[in-house]
C-alpha cells in the first residue's frame, strides 16, 4: 500500500490499527553497461511494494538520492553527502514518529546507505527501527548463491539486475558479456559497505563500473523469483517486527 496513494484519513484510520512504516533506501548511480542507474531503487520499491500490500504495510515514497560518492565519475550518477542523507532520514523519522508511527522498517537497497540508517537507529529510543538490506534475507541469498555464486560479486550484481528485468527492462550485455576481474576476499572485506575510494581512483579501477558482478548472468526469469522470495520474506520480517 502506497502513502503517497492515501489520504490523510486513511492513514489515520490506519494508525489506530497498526503504527508502523516501510521505507525504501536506494539510490541514484551507475550499475555497469546492462544496469539501470536506479537499480537500487527500483529493487527495494518493487519488493517493499509487493510486501507491503501483503502485510497492510504503508510504503512510503523511496529515498533515492543517496551517498555514492564514488561513482561520480560515471554520468548519470546522483550523489548527496552522508551528513545530508542522515539529517533527512532523521527529519523523517522524527515526523513520523509524531504523528504516532513508532515501527519504522528500512528496506535498504544500497551498501553506503547503512552507517548512517545505523546512527539513527543507535539514535531513537522511543521509536523502533529495524535495518535490512533485501539480499540478506535467507531465502534471498539462497537463490543468489544458487544462480551466481561468487559471480554475484559488490556492484552492479546479476540478481539486482535481474529484478530490474522482471519488473522493468533488459539491456544487451555488451562490455558486460565477459566476466568481470575477480575480488579477492580481502577486497571484499576492506571495501564492505561500499567503502570505495575517490571517483577518479574508482573509475580507473573498474572502468566498466561492474565492481566483481557478472552481471550478463542475470535472466527476467532469475528476478522473478528473487523478488518473489524477498516479498515473502519482508512481509514475515515485517510481521514479526510490529508485533
Ligand atoms: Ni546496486
Amino acid at each position: 500500500m502506497r502513502l503517497d496513494h492515501a489520504t490523510w484519513y486513511e492513514v489515520e484510520a490506519y494508525l489506530k490499527k497498526s503504527p508502523g512504516i516501510i521505507i525504501p533506501t536506494g539510490s541514484t548511480e551507475q550499475h555497469g553497461p546492462m544496469g539501470l542507474i536506479g537499480t537500487d531503487a527500483l529493487c527495494v520499491t518493487e519488493i517493499s511494494e509487493s510486501a507491503g500490500d501483503l502485510a497492510g504495510a504503508y510504503v512510503a515514497p523511496t529515498l533515492a538520492y543517496t551517498p555514492a560518492p564514488f561513482n561520480m565519475k560515471f554520468p548519470g550518477t546522483i550523489s548527496v553527502s552522508e551528513p545530508l542523507f542522515e539529517a533527512l532520514v532523521e527529519e523523517i523519522v522524527t515526523g513520523l514518529a509524531s504523528q504516532g508511527f513508532k515501527y519504522i522498517y528500512f528496506l535498504n537497497g544500497h551498501g553506503a546507505n547503512l552507517a548512517p540508517l545505523r546512527r539513527i537507529q543507535d539514535k531513537y529510543e522511543t521509536v523502533n527501527i529495524r535495518i535490512k538490506s533485501w539480499w540478506e534475507f535467507e531465502t534471498v541469498n539462497a537463490l543468489r548463491q544458487e544462480y551466481y555464486g561468487d559471480w554475484e560479486g559488490m556492484h552492479a550484481t546479476p540478481s539486482e539486475v535481474a529484478i530490474t528485468q522482471a519488473a522493468h527492462r533488459t539491456i544487451e550485455p555488451g562490455l558486460a558479456a565477459t566476466p568481470p576481474q575477480k575480488l579477492t576476499a580481502e577486497y571484499m572485506k576492506a571495501h564492505a559497505g561500499d567503502r570505495h575510494g575517490p571517483p577518479d581512483e574508482h573509475r580507473a579501477q573498474f572502468p566498466d563500473g561492474r565492481v566483481g558482478s557478472h552481471s550478463a548472468l542475470a535472466t527476467p526469469e532469475h528476478g522473478h523469483a528473487i523478488l518473489m522470495a524477498a516479498k515473502l520474506a519482508l512481509a514475515e520480517d515485517y510481521a514479526a517486527f510490529i508485533s
